[in-house]
């Protein structure tokens, strides 16, 4: 029940996100809404469809235990995550190798403890949903 109610409202936010204005961030958004006005983008789709499920994994994991999306807390802000790397195939497989193996020396001193046991598909669905935040 819980997680239906943070899908529906992860879906309302990526509703409501292209509306919001944020300078050149929005501008981009608009750029990048004009492009994929052809109909039946399968990548747009099944990127969409991740970033849900990355959300979920996420949430499910101990993540949040160091993260919050705007606050820095142990570990860095996703937000500000977001900010570093824009989404390309090279920073989910880079990021999600990072979450894996853990690992300091980007944001501080303090080491993200490594997940060994999460799948590599699963950790990148993490990543598309974190480099969404921006
Ligand atoms: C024990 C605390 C902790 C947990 C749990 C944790 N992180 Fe981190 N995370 C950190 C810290 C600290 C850093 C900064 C590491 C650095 O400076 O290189 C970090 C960095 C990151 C980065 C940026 C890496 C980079 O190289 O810029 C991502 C992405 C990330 N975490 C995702 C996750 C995800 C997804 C999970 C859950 C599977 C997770 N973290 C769980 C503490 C944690």
């Amino acid at each position: 029940m819980k997680k239906k109610l943070m899908i529906t409202s992860l879906i309302a936010l990526f509703a409501i996100a292209p509306n919001l204005s944020f300078g050149q961030k929005a501008k981009k958004k608009l750029v990048k809404s004009a492009k994929t006005t052809a109909p039946a983008k399968p990548a747009t789709g099944s990127l969409s469809k991740e970033i849900v499920e990355g959300k979920a994994l996420l949430t499910k994991s101990d993540c949040l235990a160091c993260h919050k999306l705007d606050v820095k807390l142990v570990g860095p802000a996703y937000n500000n995550v977001a900010q570093k790397y824009p989404a390309t195939p090279g920073n989910y497989e880079q990021l999600a190798a990072k979450i894996i193996r853990g690992g300091a020396g980007v944001w501080g001193e303090v080491a993200m403890a490594p997940h060994s046991t999460l799948p590599m598909a699963d950790a990148k669905k993490m990543v598309k949903y974190i480099l969404s935040l921006r």
